[in-house]
């Protein structure tokens, strides 16, 4: 997209709807998706993979949409969706590069020989518009019903409807980036959970700290909340080092120079996070790279990692919501539950595979893991896992 009005009006659309002061009126809606998720992982703990990915479509569904799917039943928008981001990377994105590289070859068409990449995109495109289009629709239908929870979209469109502001054009952007937040923030938010549970069932040592970090700071009596952030830095040391340690785009979006004609500049997140001059051992998941002495943070670092969000005008608009998401999801499950790795058929421990997908968004290959309830989960009224 050329940096023109139209762009300006894209980004500006997102920062309103994604700055700090929005996220802090709808985090309810994060809680209430996580409550659901701790509930999945408390009765059926082997199904964990499938729960992530409902989870956190369902905090993007509802943070920009007002809806959660139902535990029972695959919702068939959501369903497509998945199904489209698993297409994109596996078949899409390299044809993304080509095209982005060899701009021309957009032109080609279609019906060519040897032009099913072009097939293949114009389909991803039919099916992401069926996306766009029905959850925006559904949304429309719930607010005219004046059944809809507030959200994203609500906000972006309250005051605009009721004082019959809202431009057609203004309407197709807050519908665009309402589907564009929602599919960008899904699957890397899933990737960015899975390397945590991936990692934490390796690192028993960073759990158990962890553990010992939230009981003090709750007394081992209720969730941690929002407000206890400051007072849980290994929390937010490991949020910190899952995103350096694979982060879940790992080469950011492709962009266009402004100044050099058509050049397309690809930022290599994952090598700059993996710099040994300011990461040792960068291939360690170690969380404590994060903490100074006493117990003080490494600020520096801290924000060398935001580059995991993008760089300069293209960056990451839904970094709060996803810094703020992941974080709780951690603090809530690791005082809720404890990870291990799976059995084998012997009751010994097995080491995962720990090997990542390639693609836009990546994100380990599928592991299985061992996920105990902890006094927690009883606490926070899963009683199911307690067999109760
Ligand atoms: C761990 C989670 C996330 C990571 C690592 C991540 C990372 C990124 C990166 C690297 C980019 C490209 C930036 C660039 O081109 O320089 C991007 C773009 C984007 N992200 Fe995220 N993101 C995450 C979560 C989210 C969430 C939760 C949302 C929901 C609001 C979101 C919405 C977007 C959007 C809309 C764009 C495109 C912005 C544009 O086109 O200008 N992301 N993200």
């Amino acid at each position: 997209m050329p940096h023109n009005d139209h762009w300006r009006a894209y980004r500006k659309q997102f920062h309103s709807a994604f700055r700090p002061r929005e996220l802090e009126v709808l985090r309810p809606l994060i809680l209430g998706a996580l409550d659901q998720f701790l509930h999945c992982l408390a009765t059926t703990p082997d199904q964990f993979s499938a729960h992530i990915r409902s989870y956190t479509s369902n905090v993007l569904s509802t943070f920009v949409y007002g809806f959660q799917q139902s535990v029972d039943t695959a919702d068939p928008i959501l369903t497509l969706m998945n199904a489209n981001i698993e297409e994109f990377n596996e078949k899409v994105w390299d044809n993304v590069c080509l095209v982005d590289l060899l701009p021309i070859s957009k032109r080609v068409p279609p019906n060519w020989p040897g032009a099913a990449f072009m097939r293949l995109g114009l389909g991803q495109r039919r099916k992401m518009d069926e996306v766009v289009q029905g959850m925006y629709d559904r949304l429309r239908a719930a607010m005219t019903e004046g059944k809809a929870t507030s959200c994203v979209v609500t906000r972006s469109l309250e005051h605009r409807v009721s004082t019959g502001e809202l431009s057609s054009a203004e309407e197709e952007l807050i519908k665009r980036n309402a589907a564009v937040s929602f599919i960008a923030g899904t699957d890397t938010t899933n990737s960015a959970l899975f390397n945590i549970f991936l990692a934490m069932s390796m690192h028993p040592e960073h759990q158990t700290r962890a553990q010992a970090e939230l009981d003090l700071v709750t007394g081992g009596t209720r969730l941690p909340e929002f407000g206890d952030k400051p007072s849980l830095p290994f929390i937010e040391a490991l949020v910190l080092e899952s995103l350096r340690w694979h982060p879940p785009a790992p080469m950011g979006g492709p962009s266009s120079s402004c100044s050099r004609g058509w050049s397309v500049i690809i930022g290599n997140i994952g090598g700059m996070l993996h710099d040994p001059s300011y990461f040792e051992n960068p291939k360690e998941f170690n969380p404590n790279r994060f903490l100074a002495s006493q117990g003080r943070r490494r600020e520096d670092l801290e924000l060398l990692v935001m580059d995991v969000f993008g760089l300069g005008r293209r960056i990451c608009p839904g970094r709060h919501l996803a810094s703020d998401s992941i974080w709780i999801t951690i603090a809530q499950t690791l005082s809720s539950f404890t990870v291990r790795k799976a059995l084998d058929a012997d009751g010994n421990e097995a080491d995962p595979p720990v090997q990542f997908t390639a693609g836009l968004t990546s994100h380990p290959i599928p592991f299985r893991c061992h996920i105990l309830p902890g006094d927690n989960a009883l606490k926070s009224g899963h009683d199911e896992a307690r067999g109760l």
